[in-house]
């Protein structure tokens, strides 16, 4: 789910109109509306505050991790059993709260936002939703958070602003244990990764993401894939070595 809308797609070619308009239509889930309702329809949320922060996202135009993919996050912590997890953009608390619920007792969740605004309102969400034990919030921009953190993590989920993201997945790439899960969130950037046609406000990000996907599939020491889940989930795992699939 995002608040960002394309706009002014009259010069969007063919397929690529029709996909951008289901993207705006959708909140921007590149999925065929019939399904998403279908599947819809199986959801059993009893949390009335991940609810509610669902709702006021929307309200409020603060882009929160499609409902999907943080099904799928939710999935990748229960598999994963990390001990130790680090989230960079924590915006409303949202991801922050559906990753803690997950975590294993001892199990902690460090994440990072920088706007003063989502910080109150994180504050207010993590301490409404009873996991505030298990959630630290660092205060500050990730870039200059990252460099002094000490301890590595388990898992990392990379969800910031699009033109930091090759820097803040390098400092990932260091607080990464070996065999731990890089979780990232937006490569196909509303549509606009895979698009020919790009609006002028989003050339830049576009530009970014797709400089970046190119980085992520080849990088060494990482076995990663980029899957339609949301708006484009990068998945990768640490390897000790080069990384060849065989
Ligand atoms: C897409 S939202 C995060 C959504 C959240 N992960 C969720 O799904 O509920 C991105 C957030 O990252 C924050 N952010 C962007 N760049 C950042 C940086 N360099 N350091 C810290 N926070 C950053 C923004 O202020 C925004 O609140």
């Amino acid at each position: 789910m995002t608040a960002i809308e394309a706009k002014g797609d009259s010069d969007i070619p063919g397929n690529e109109k029709v996909l951008l308009k289901k993207v705006t239509i959708m909140d921007n889930k590149m999925i065929d509306v019939k399904q998403l309702h279908y599947l819809d329809g199986f959801r059993n949320e009893e949390n009335k505050l991940i609810l509610e922060m669902e709702s006021f996202a929307v309200e409020n135009r603060i882009p929160i991790l499609d409902r999907n993919a943080a099904a799928f996050l939710e999935l990748q912590i229960r598999f994963s059993k990390p001990k130790r997890v680090l989230e960079i953009g924590t915006a409303i608390g949202y991801s922050s709260i559906r990753i803690a619920r997950n975590l294993s007792n001892k199990a902690m969740l460090h994440t990072i936002e920088k706007s003063e605004d989502n910080i109150k309102l994180a504050e207010e969400n993590i301490s409404k939703s009873g996991f505030s034990e298990k959630i630290t919030l660092y205060k500050g921009d990730a870039l200059e958070i990252m460099p002094n953190l000490s301890s590595k993590y388990d898992f990392i989920f990379l969800d910031a602003d699009k033109e930091d993201y090759k820097r803040l997945f390098d400092y990932s790439l260091m607080l990464l244990k070996k065999k731990g899960t890089l979780f990232v969130d937006n490569l196909l950037w509303h549509g606009f990764a895979a698009a020919s046609h790009v609006p002028k406000q989003y050339k830049t990000s576009t530009r970014m993401i797709r400089e970046f996907n190119k980085v992520f599939l080849n990088q060494q020491n990482l076995y990663s894939a980029i899957l339609t889940i949301g708006d484009g989930i990068g998945l990768a795992v640490k390897t000790g070595k080069r990384n060849k699939k065989k």
